[in-house]
């Protein structure tokens, strides 16, 4: 009797999650949307970082780096443009849902889960510096996928590389 109750309480509060998936996925591209720029680097309201894409298809800079990144460091366990694979989420609907500090964090430190039975290691990446000095460039273009904003393959269009990001690129990677 007892888990009887305790099911259909718990069948209850998982109804408005289901239904909100939609919801979900409108509200993050509503977020996502840039607000602000600062030396080529775009920003939403809340100021984490995010993509632009011009109407003629033209995408900012840090959404090709994070491309390229993405395609020499990730894409071997996440799949071709963050669609996932058997061995790792697709990023694209991970991040529909995980945020920027969080990002940052699972990134930086790594990830294990052995709760199903079979191990599944994200590694982290604390220490690369081909990783971590392109955190933004990651988060941003994954960004992009996840709010259906970038297609899929190699953007045909990009922005100029700022000089900002020339200049982090120099002292991350030599710091
Ligand atoms: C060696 C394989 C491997 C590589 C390389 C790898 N990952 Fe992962 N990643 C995983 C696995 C496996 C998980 C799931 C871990 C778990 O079950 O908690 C994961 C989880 C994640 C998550 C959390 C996803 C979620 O839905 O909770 C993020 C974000 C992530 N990885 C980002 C990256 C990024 C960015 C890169 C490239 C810099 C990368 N990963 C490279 C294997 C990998």
């Amino acid at each position: 009797m007892l888990v009887r109750i305790g099911l259909s309480v718990l069948a209850l509060a998982l109804l408005p999650l289901a239904g909100s998936s939609a919801a979900l996925a409108q509200d993050s591209r509503e977020k996502a949307a840039a607000v602000k720029q600062e030396e080529g680097k775009w920003f939403d309201a809340d100021g984490n970082p995010t993509f632009k894409i011009d109407e003629d298809g033209t995408v900012d800079w840090y959404l090709f780096s994070g491309y390229r990144r993405y395609h020499s460091d990730c894409h071997v366990c996440h799949g071709p443009d963050g669609v996932g694979s058997s061995y790792a989420p697709g990023l694209m609907e991970s991040l529909k849902s995980i945020d920027y500090p969080t990002f940052l964090s699972i990134v930086a430190e790594g990830r294990k889960n052995v709760s199903s039975g079979k191990e599944s290691v994200m590694p982290a990446f604390g220490d690369n510096k081909n990783v971590y000095c392109y955190l933004d460039d990651l988060y941003i273009y994954l960004r992009a996928r996840a709010v259906g904003a970038a297609p899929r393959g190699r953007p045909p269009k990009k922005a100029d590389k700022p000089q900002a990001a020339k200049e982090y690129e120099a002292s991350c990677m030599s710091g």
